[in-house]
């Protein structure tokens, strides 16, 4: 026992020896880093270096806000490709918009004008475009996504796709987004190349929630009505693409049952192009509750072009 009591003596103040050399260390290193950054600061004052990028301002984190729980029904409009500049639509709540693509400045434009912003971003799969690309592994990169050629499905249960959409999500945040909008967490029913299953889905659009929770956004379920029972309680809207295209809208009306909105998107063609926009007999088609529409009452609809350009028909 002493000589155990010896060994933890002598090992406890190697650690404080280890903590007294880590401490001196660090004030060594601020100390060169305060004279680097003076001399740095110095010269530039003096040579007006130009080749210099300015220094960061520091990222100052937005108020805390309450969690916005968009309602059934709220009219929205969803831009992801547009340049249209600020809606201020009255009647219009909600606008759904890219996270990357769209400015802080852009979003405050909207709450000027009383509008809840959803920020769009793709959780399931790969964009070789966006800013962060470069962050992703390729053992975690599977099949291109049938009609998206550009785009390939992610491993959603990789640690490291995990930490870039978190990521994702904290930038909502820092741009002061009402919502997040992740799209493609419905691999397994799709052609997908990783064997993605339903329970990676379930887990993945857990883990998504959990996170838009610690920044109180709200989240968005995209499609993936195959595990609506499993996800319901941990999302606050549906985002729907084509239900009526497909018939299955009775299947999302699980939300609206539960007091949360579909925000739902047809995309029909646009068969004479000559005229702007559908013609009454497509509105009719995509907008009445018979035929493939049933099952859509309560849905906030829009028709819109694959696109998503701005274009918007609306059902009433
Ligand atoms: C989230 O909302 C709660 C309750 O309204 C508030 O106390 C908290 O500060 C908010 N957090 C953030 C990150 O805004
Ligand atoms: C297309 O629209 C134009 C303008 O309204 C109309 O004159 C024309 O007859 C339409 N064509 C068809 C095939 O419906």
């Amino acid at each position: 026992m002493a000589a155990l009591d010896a060994g933890l003596a002598g090992r406890e103040s190697q650690k404080r020896k280890a903590i007294l050399f880590s401490i001196g260390l660090i004030l060594i290193i601020a100390l060169a880093l305060g004279l680097g950054l003076g001399l740095t600061v110095g010269r530039k004052s003096d040579d007006d270096d130009k080749d210099e990028p300015p220094a960061p301002s520091p990222t100052a984190s937005p108020p805390p806000r309450a969690k916005w729980k968009p309602a059934v029904g709220d009219k929205w409009y969803i831009m992801l490709q547009a340049d249209l500049g600020i809606i201020t639509t009255e009647d219009v709540k909600v606008i759904d918009l890219d996270l990357f693509d769209r400015s802080e400045e852009w979003i405050n434009g909207l709450h000027k004008n009383g509008k809840k912003v959803i920020c769009y971003f793709s959780a399931g799969s790969y964009e070789p475009w966006r800013p962060d690309a470069g962050d992703f592994k390729d053992e975690d990169i599977g099949a291109v996504m049938d009609g998206w050629p550009d785009e390939k499905w992610l491993r959603i249960g990789s640690k490291n796709v995990r930490k870039i959409m978190a990521k994702r999500i904290e930038l909502a945040h820092q741009k002061g987004c009402d919502a997040v909008d992740p799209d493609n967490v419905d691999g397994f029913q799709n052609e997908n190349g990783l064997g993605l299953t339903a329970e990676d889905s379930v887990a993945f659009v857990k883990f998504l929630s959990a996170t838009a929770a610690s920044y109180n956004l709200s989240i968005g379920l995209k499609n993936a009505g195959d595990i609506i029972p499993d996800v319901l309680d941990f999302v606050d809207f549906s985002v729907n693409e084509e239900c009526v295209e497909y018939a299955e809208c009775e299947t999302f009306q699980a939300f609206i049952k539960a007091g949360k909105p579909v925000f739902h998107i047809e995309y029909p063609v646009i068969e004479n192009t000559t005229e702007v926009g559908w013609s009454t007999t497509t509105v009719q088609k995509y907008c009445s509750h018979e035929g493939n529409a049933k099952g859509s009452e309560g849905f906030s609809t829009v028709l819109t072009t694959m696109e998503l350009d701005g274009s918007i028909q609306y059902c009433d």
